[in-house]
């Protein structure tokens, strides 16, 4: 079954405690982290001290997407501050496979992300030492964009490099999902969706969660 990762960038952050106790309730298996730095994208959000914050009111693991320029200054701050999953940037560092390797020696789970114009051979080389291959569906920056309809065919390419080179690697796939793209991604070969909006949207997690699981029963096949 597909694994569904909220962002909280779409929660709302006065009653944060509340709104992570309700999807862990819903049966979220990730608590999604978009942190931004205005430069690498243009929105700010949110650093360690937020993620140290959520630490403290969850079991459930936390996937730290960091939409930084050279987020190898900040790994060891996320990895004390409780992340369990640090997904960095292909495009934020020149040197993608040092960050990945850090964060692996930081205890934690590695994650490289690759935005929708960057090249998909990007994740090739780094592919067997990842633990997460995030495939961004959208430019980062934003909650609530549109799936870039391009971003499925790179799933299945992705899924299929995945199997050739790293089997145990799970595939994110972010932005953009929600009940009219959900069974496309999990079809082209997603593990994870992240999904802010859709989950995140004043309406109740637990429902939010079960549309999106009817959208992919209703496939039949799985
Ligand atoms: C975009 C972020 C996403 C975003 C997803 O830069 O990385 O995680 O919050 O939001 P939705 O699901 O609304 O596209
Ligand atoms: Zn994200």
């Amino acid at each position: 079954m597909l694994k569904f990762a909220p962002s909280i960038l779409t929660a709302d952050l006065t009653r944060l405690k509340e709104a992570i106790a309700e999807a862990e309730a819903a049966g979220v298996d990730w608590i999604h982290l978009d942190v931004m730095d205005g430069l690498f994208v243009p929105n700010l959000t949110f650093g360690p001290l937020l993620v140290e914050a959520v630490r403290r009111v969850t079991d459930l693991p936390l996937d730290v997407h960091l939409m930084i320029v050279q987020p190898e200054r900040y790994l060891e701050d996320f990895a004390q501050a409780g992340a369990d999953h640090i997904t960095v940037h292909f495009e934020a560092t020149y040197h993608p496979h040092r960050a990945v390797e850090r964060v692996k020696e930081l205890g934690k789970k590695a994650g490289l992300a690759v935005n929708p114009g960057t090249p998909l051979e990007a994740f090739e080389p780094l592919l067997p030492e990842l633990d997460l291959a995030l495939l961004m569906s959208v430019n980062p920056g934003f909650g609530g964009q549109r799936y870039i309809p391009t971003a499925t065919a790179r799933l299945k390419r992705l899924k299929e490099m995945r199997d050739r080179l790293n089997p145990g690697c799970l595939i994110e796939v972010d932005g953009g999902v929600n009940r009219q793209t959900v069974a496309e991604v999990y079809r082209a070969g997603a593990d994870v969706a992240v999904a802010g909006s859709a989950l995140f949207n004043g309406r109740p997690v637990a429902e939010n969660l079960k549309a999106l699981k009817e959208a992919i029963y209703a496939l039949g096949d799985r």
